[in-house]
């Protein structure tokens, strides 16, 4: 009778075991699993029931049976989570595959910006420059009155001021915006003793009416050669070689004389495309591009150089100017305009 009863408490176990594998086999989601090891596994479930029973068996064939029915209950655990790991598995990779990125479509072209004419321009001209041997220096775009007009000779009274309508700045008597690169001469000659050879880039400021050719913000290129004897032949040199160097041989250049009162003599230089006057470009005008002369004895006698000892030339160049003739832009405006289609036509 006992071992009638454990051998049917064995079997019993035996058939749970082989309908849970079936029934487990077929579950197809996770719900279904917490079903499932509710109704095997749970405190009243089937298996809780076949524990019971152990009650019922003679003592010594308790321990055979409870170890069976121990490993029937892993067996079950084991499997179950098998299962669970699978449904979380499978839902992993199908949320993957929802995810997924094709790496292999090209990437949006982040689009590059390009440097504005007027940098290129200026670069241009400063490499050009550099290979004649002149070194890059800046100075400050709020001046000093001394800086800007004294020291180049331009006292208070001078009436050549009025060629040079400033921006002062409020509250401050003596500083203004530079109205060109010119009082960089005189900061780079107080600081250096001869030979000085330098360009000095940068932004310069007039109260002028704005037209096609004027504009109250532009660009210039001082240039400023000292040294013992300098002549009018360098100067001369200089500037037709970096003009030819920069134009091409499809434009020419022509001296005229002219007054600043830093430069004696002083003149200024026009340019325009070859055959220009035939044609309608800029209406075969020639345009004023720079004005120069040969380093007034004043200016170099303010920083303590020795006009007996020392001569030189300068020059200030308008970059704008400069690029209008070359790349046919008409209206100085336009450089300030940022219209997309003037900005990536360059
Ligand atoms: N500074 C002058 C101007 O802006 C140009 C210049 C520079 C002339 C150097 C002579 C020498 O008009």
């Amino acid at each position: 009778m006992a071992t009638a009863q454990h051998d049917g408490l064995l079997q019993k176990a035996q058939r749970l075991e082989e309908q849970a594998l079936r029934e487990l086999k077929a579950l197809s989601n996770a719900q279904l699993c917490e079903e499932f090891r509710v109704k095997y596994l749970g405190r009243k479930g089937q298996l809780a029931q076949l524990l019971d029973e152990l009650k019922t068996l003679p003592p010594e064939r308790r321990a055979e049976a409870g170890r069976a029915l121990n490993a029937l209950k892993e067996t079950l655990t084991t499997e179950l989570e098998r299962r669970l790991d699978s449904f979380a598995h499978a839902e992993r990779e199908a949320r993957l595959r929802a995810e997924a990125l094709d790496i292999t479509l090209p990437g949006r072209r982040q689009k590059l910006g390009s440097l504005h004419l007027i940098t290129q321009v200026t670069k241009e001209l400063e490499d050009i420059f550099v290979r004649l041997g002149f070194e890059v220096v800046t100075g400050p775009e709020v001046e000093t009155d001394y800086y800007n007009f004294e020291a180049l000779n331009i006292p208070k009274d001078h009436p050549a001021r009025d060629d040079w309508d400033s921006f002062y700045l409020d509250g401050f008597e003596d500083l203004l915006l530079r109205t060109h690169t010119s009082p960089a001469q005189v900061r780079v000659m107080q600081q250096r003793r001869p030979p000085v050879k330098v360009v000095v880039p940068g932004k310069c400021f007039r109260r002028d009416a704005t037209d096609a050719t004027h504009s109250m913000v532009f660009h210039q290129i001082e240039m400023l050669w000292v040294d013992k004897g300098i002549s009018f032949a360098h100067l001369k040199g200089t500037i037709f070689a970096f003009i030819e160097e920069f134009y091409g041989k499809g434009f020419e250049a022509r001296f005229v004389g002219d007054y600043f009162p830093f430069t004696e003599p002083s003149l200024q230089v026009h340019v325009r495309r070859k055959g220009s006057e035939l044609r309608t470009h800029h209406g075969g005008r020639w345009l004023e591009i720079l004005g120069a002369g040969m380093v007034d004895p004043a200016v170099l006698q303010e920083v303590d150089y020795d006009p007996e000892e020392y001569t030189g030339f300068a020059l200030g160049l308008g970059v704008e100017r400069m690029a209008m003739l070359k790349y046919g832009v008409d209206d100085i405006r336009t450089f300030y305009q940022n219209d997309m289609r003037f900005l990536e036509a360059f």
